[in-house]
């Protein structure tokens, strides 16, 4: 057995409500995961080798639940659209050229970099429909051992001729990319509708089935905006809900089910994702940039919805998930302010607990420091002003709000420094 030791302070989340915290410790990692936090090294570990962070806190690794790595390019362009225009005019015409491989590799060569260096070991991806690149990013990740599911997206339908698949196309690329996926280890594929207006019935109906063949999940755009939500109902009639479209599809049944931005759910929506165990991605700066709504983030907790965060790059304009946390609390309180019968203000606790412990555990053992998990972790360093500590909690918020990439001083995951 391969045994490590990190010392520093800790920290993770253990509930919506805890983080929990030790300073002056020590984690004893065994074959890649966590075995469990001593203040002292325990006699039997005597001789593994220790590696002394400090002052630093090891946290757990974020997870990125909803980012379009074909829409890298485009961070912080365009962001004063709203989603129609944003994609027509921007989104639709820089994703047609992932046509390119070359093209392509450069993008997702830069993503994947970003990634690594924001601290986000596991992701949840949308490529573009084009099936050699989205194989190029599948294989970047794998190389890299991060953890993900990877997607390659289906549009049939109101899309620009540029960027639209036939059906049988879109179900045929879709069987193959499943197919050279299915022997993988840390990256898994999942079925990528882009959203309800872009996807004709029977596209959806075919994507249901090869679910139910592969056994694979779902990753899409549910009730994004009232224009979204509308036209969701406008293209599927007879459907109650976005997410009956899915539901009624065999889309839930055979994986994760993610869905971003959820910002107008009704109750069968609520009532379809509890069913599943459907995840609602919420990304803070997409939230504010293209969509201009936020998501419910407290009451979809309180009926009992798993909420996870996402970048949603390009729609948001970075990376970084701790920024994500940061941005969550305070959309929350706009939230509450403006509408305060429909959510309440979240604590920092709790937008930390979405992005680490239940983003990961979409991924498996991942996204906390408890025994057993994965030890997929960062190092944060150097927040505290000169002459005056602060505590574990107090130095990751302090990080969320105004650290970089330069705060996080070490990377691990499965116990190997990166
Ligand atoms: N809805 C459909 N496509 C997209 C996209 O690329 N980004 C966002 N934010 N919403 C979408
Ligand atoms: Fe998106």
């Amino acid at each position: 057995m391969a045994v490590q030791i990190h010392h520093g302070d800790i920290l993770y989340a253990i509930d919506k409500d805890n983080l929990q915290s030790y300073t002056d410790s020590y984690i004893v990692v065994a074959d890649g995961k966590v075995e469990g936090i001593y203040d002292k090294i325990p006699p039997q570990y005597a001789d593994a080798p220790v590696t002394d962070h400090g002052r630093g806190v090891i946290i757990p690794a974020f997870s990125d639940l909803h980012v379009h790595a074909s829409q890298y390019v485009e961070r912080g362009l365009g962001m004063d659209c709203l989603l129609y225009n944003w994609l027509n005019d921007y989104t639709f015409p820089q994703e047609a050229k992932f046509s390119d491989l070359e093209y392509a590799k450069n993008t997702y060569d830069a993503f994947v970099d970003d990634l690594i260096l924001n601290g986000t070991f596991h992701a949840c991806i949308l490529a573009t429909i084009h099936r050699p690149a989205t194989n190029y990013l599948f294989s970047k990740m794998e190389e890299k051992g991060l953890y993900g599911l990877v997607g390659k997206v289906n549009m049939n339908t109101a899309s620009p001729e540029y960027l639209c698949e036939t059906t049988e196309e879109s179900l045929a690329e879709t069987e193959e990319f499943l197919k050279e996926h299915m022997n993988t280890t840390t990256v898994k594929p999942i079925i990528t509708p882009r959203f309800a207006p872009t996807c004709s019935k029977e596209l959806i109906d075919g994507l249901g089935k090869l679910a139910e063949k592969y056994k694979v999940g779902v990753h899409t755009h549910v009730v994004e905006s009232k224009w979204e939500a509308q036209e969701a109902l406008n293209c599927f009639p007879g459907y109650g809900s976005d997410s009956e479209i899915y539901e009624r599809a065999g889309l839930l049944d055979h994986g994760p089910s993610v869905f971003a931005h959820v910002i107008f759910p009704t109750e069968e929506d609520i009532r379809i994702m509890k069913k599943h165990g459907t995840v609602a991605v919420h990304c803070p700066d997409a939230t504010t940039n293209v969509i201009a709504g936020i998501m419910p983030l407290s009451a979809l907790q309180d009926s009992g919805v798993n909420v996870v965060v996402g970048s949603d790059v390009g729609g948001g304009h970075h990376l970084a998930i701790y920024k994500q946390i940061a941005r969550a609390v305070q959309l929350s309180k706009l939230k509450e302010f403006y509408e305060p019968d429909v959510s309440k203000t979240i604590s920092f606790a709790n937008a930390f607990y979405c992005a680490t412990k239940v983003g990961g555990s979409v991924f498996g053992k991942m996204g906390s420091l408890e025994e057993g998990y994965h030890f997929n972790a960062i190092v944060i360093d150097n927040m505290e002003d000169k002459g005056i500590q602060l505590t574990p909690a107090e130095r990751v918020e302090r990080f969320c709000y105004i650290g970089d990439d330069r705060n996080i001083v070490a990377r691990y995951i499965d116990g190997k420094p990166l």
